[in-house]
């Protein structure tokens, strides 16, 4: 941004919307999740045995002083199931539109956009779309299985929950990595359950606070982690 003359005030704007965004939908994101798990205990057993396994791997892979030595390469290709609920918790979480403007005359199926106008996109048309995915209503992590994907190829773009196009999210890879080392972390070491304020355990993911359109909200109603060191 300084290499391209962008004044201070630009580039610290730039800088601290990346860090809100960065730390804003990832915390929630990986709350989400864990929502999610915690509700699908079925895909809460296959994630903790991805994590415990890889932490397992970490500790043999050559360091003396005890503490775990993660490959990013590893981190990024030995947890597939991990991968894919990460997709589900998106498909699920993105429901309301992006907003773009337009920046020349332009056509959308014959429609005419004039320059200027502000164009919202609703992302529940793609994703709680029952042609795209089998039960849009359920967290069900086989909607990105590599069968259901390569299915749903000729439809074009049916997820969005790293942006499309030009604009995709630029912290992806941060993102995926942060909450992979995570859950790496907490559920290869604790046994863990999410519970209500008054210590009742979750069974129902909380619906999300809708108050702001430009990043993933928190649950609207109080959660808490509840962990204990796990007996190995
Ligand atoms: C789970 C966490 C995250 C999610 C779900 C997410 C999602 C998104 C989405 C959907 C967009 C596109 C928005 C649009 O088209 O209107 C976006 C853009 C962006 N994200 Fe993320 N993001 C996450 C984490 C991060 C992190 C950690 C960083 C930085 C380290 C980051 C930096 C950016 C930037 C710079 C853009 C704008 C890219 C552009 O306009 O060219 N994001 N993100």
């Amino acid at each position: 941004m300084i290499d391209k003359g962008l004044s201070s005030t630009k580039t610290t704007v730039m800088l601290a919307t990346m860090l809100f965004a960065a730390i804003g939908n990832t915390g929630n994101v990986i709350t989400y999740l864990l929502l999610h798990l915690e509700a699908n205990p079925k895909w809460k057993v296959l994630v903790e045995n991805e994590a415990r396994q890889l932490y397992k791997d970490s500790r043999t892979s050559g360091r003396d002083d005890g503490r775990p030595l993660f490959s990013m390469n590893s981190i990024e290709t030995q947890m597939p199931l991990f991968d894919i609920c990460i997709s589900e918790t998106l498909r699920m979480l993105f429901k309301g539109p992006f907003i773009r403007r337009s920046v020349e005359d332009m056509f959308v199926d014959q429609k005419h956009i004039p320059r200027g106008t502000y164009v919202m996109f609703p992302t529940a048309d793609l994703h709680y779309n029952a042609v795209f995915y089998s039960t849009p209503q359920e967290f069900n992590p086989e909607h990105f299985s590599a069968d259901a994907i390569q299915e749903r190829r000729r439809h074009g773009t049916t997820f969005v929950g790293w942006g499309a196009g030009r604009h995709m999210c630029a912290g992806r890879r941060a993102a995926q990595m942060l909450m992979k080392v995570i859950v790496i972390l907490l559920l290869s070491q604790f046994d863990t359950h999410i519970v209500t304020d008054g210590g009742e355990p979750v069974r129902r993911v909380p619906e999300q606070v809708e108050n702001q359109l430009f990043k993933v909200c928190p649950p609207k109603q109080a959660v808490t982690l509840r962990y204990e060191v796990r007996r190995q």
